[in-house]
């Protein structure tokens, strides 16, 4: 590739509307790659801007980088995605955004029961305690974060 092809940060930069900053996040996550110069400075083959606007719109539609480094896994590293790609990563990607939608609808629909309301209260308000995972427990058992696991119970052990 002839060198005058290669882009620096700063015109990536430019370019994308992204800050060097992020290029080189998006870099650290294997999402992009450069060349460097003999003075270790990054050249950017010119792929690399349909690569972040594919990074962009993923994002600007809710996926993780992590969703987009699985849809680049079999795109080659300095390459942008062919048409057929980029076909494949976004029907791939429907049904996620799909579920997105689904999920935020749910939490609009609880929302609108809390307004006006201010209670937060753990027992009548879904949004404030959604994953109500003590429920079956009886009245007023709530687990307000569920991912914290159970604290075990040492009431009864000897001293
Ligand atoms: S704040 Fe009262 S129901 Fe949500």
């Amino acid at each position: 590739m002839d060198r005058r092809d290669l882009l620096t940060i700063g015109e990536v930069a430019r370019r994308s509307g992204l800050a060097p900053s992020a290029l080189r996040y998006y870099e650290a996550r294997g999402l992009i790659t450069s060349t460097r110069t003999a003075g270790d400075r990054r050249r950017y083959a010119r792929a690399v801007l349909r690569r972040v606007a594919v990074i962009r719109a993923a994002q600007r539609v809710g996926l993780t980088l992590d969703d987009v480094g699985a849809a680049f896994a079999d795109v080659p590293a300095e390459a942008a995605p062919t048409r057929v790609q980029w076909a494949r990563m976004s029907a791939r990607w429907r049904p996620v955004i799909d579920q997105r939608i689904a999920d935020l609808e749910k939490v609009r629909a609880e929302l609108d029961g809390c307004i006006g309301c201010g209670c937060l209260s753990l027992q009548r308000c879904r949004l404030y305690n959604p994953d109500d995972v003590l429920a079956d427990e009886g009245s007023g058992s709530r687990r307000l974060f569920p991912d914290v696991p159970d604290v075990p119970d040492v009431s009864d052990e000897q001293p």
